[in-house]
């Protein structure tokens, strides 16, 4: 039997967790799931005697403001990084083992191949420095820790592109949409299926990439999605990110390699085509909260 600790439980990717252990059979009695109101990943007291008495520790708790970050950096920070370091140290001093989320945005984005998973950090954005940070802090402190990065994450829970984008046809006949940035559509479900994989094989610990086979551009996800939906893909038209400016800079190449799993024998994760044309009916279902 082992016992789950859930932390930013209340997030796109820690709902999709709780209902993804109930899925595999895990006792509800084993999985605490604890959102920002319970448990505020800051407090080392609050952290350390939350870890305690738990085998596995998903740490979902972040700070995903993009944008926001570029003028809150040292907010985003605490959670991310801070946040990260509390949830390691407790997992090392109790003896659990660490899951922790971690982003594409710790890469520049220019590369021209799948980053691997020992790529260099060099992030281009304040959100991407602080979740590198924590990174860091996890692989310092945690010795049985497995960082997960994922990215492009959707799903039915939390605002995210596919819902936006699903949103904007219904209220424009045409959108421009931008095609020079490429990566990994991924629906959360994916990700805590992976999740339990790692943990459940007991997979090596270190660097996961928990992405989607196959890659597209932001472009030519609206096109599927409108596709998926019944709706004439050539409404979507493409443009450049000089069209939307925004605070935070992102990268243009997010694409991770999946060599761990290759090395580990573990099954890859299903092509973003698929799971979005199995996940979309229950994500667009509800729209948008902000
Ligand atoms: N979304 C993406 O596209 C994406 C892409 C790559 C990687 N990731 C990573 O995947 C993980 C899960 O992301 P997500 O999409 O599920 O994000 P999310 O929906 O924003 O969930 C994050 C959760 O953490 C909570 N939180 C914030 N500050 C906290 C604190 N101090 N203590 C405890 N909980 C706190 C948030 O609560 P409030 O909502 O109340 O603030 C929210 O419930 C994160 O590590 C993220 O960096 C996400």
């Amino acid at each position: 039997m082992t016992r789950w600790l859930v932390t930013g439980a209340g997030g796109m990717l820690g709902l999709d967790l709780q209902v993804t252990l109930a899925l595999a059979g895990v006792d509800e009695d084993d999985v605490t799931a604890l959102t920002r109101d319970d448990l505020d990943v800051t407090d080392p007291e609050a952290v350390r005697d939350a870890v305690r008495g738990h085998d596995v520790v998903v740490n979902c708790a972040a700070y995903t403001a993009v944008d926001a970050a570029e003028s809150h950096e040292g907010q985003a920070f605490s959670v991310n990084a801070v946040g990260a370091a509390n949830v390691a140290d407790a997992c090392r001093t109790s003896g659990a083992r660490l899951v922790h989320l971690s982003t594409d945005y710790v890469f520049a984005g220019d590369a021209d191949e799948p980053y691997a998973e020992d790529a260099a950090l060099v992030p281009l954005s304040a959100y991407g420095r602080t979740k590198a940070a924590g990174e860091w802090a996890v692989q310092a402190r945690c010795p049985q820790a497995w960082i997960v990065r994922t990215a492009w994450l959707y799903g039915a829970a939390g605002p995210n592109f596919v819902k936006t984008m699903a949103a904007l046809a219904q209220r424009h006949d045409t959108l421009d949409v931008v095609d020079d940035q490429r990566g990994q559509p991924t629906w959360t479900m994916d990700v805590a299926r992976a999740v339990l994989r790692v943990v459940d094989g007991s997979a090596p610990f270190g660097v996961w990439h928990a992405t989607s086979q196959g890659d597209t551009t932001k472009y030519g996800l609206t096109r599927e999605i409108f596709r998926l939906l019944g709706l004439d893909p050539d409404r979507v038209r493409p443009t450049t990110s000089d069209a939307f400016p925004l605070p935070a800079p992102r990268p243009a190449y997010s694409v991770l390699g999946h060599d761990a799993w290759r090395m580990a024998r573990l099954p890859l994760l299903p092509r973003w085509e698929a799971s979005l044309a199995e996940s979309i009916e229950d994500v667009v279902a509800e729209p948008p909260t902000s």
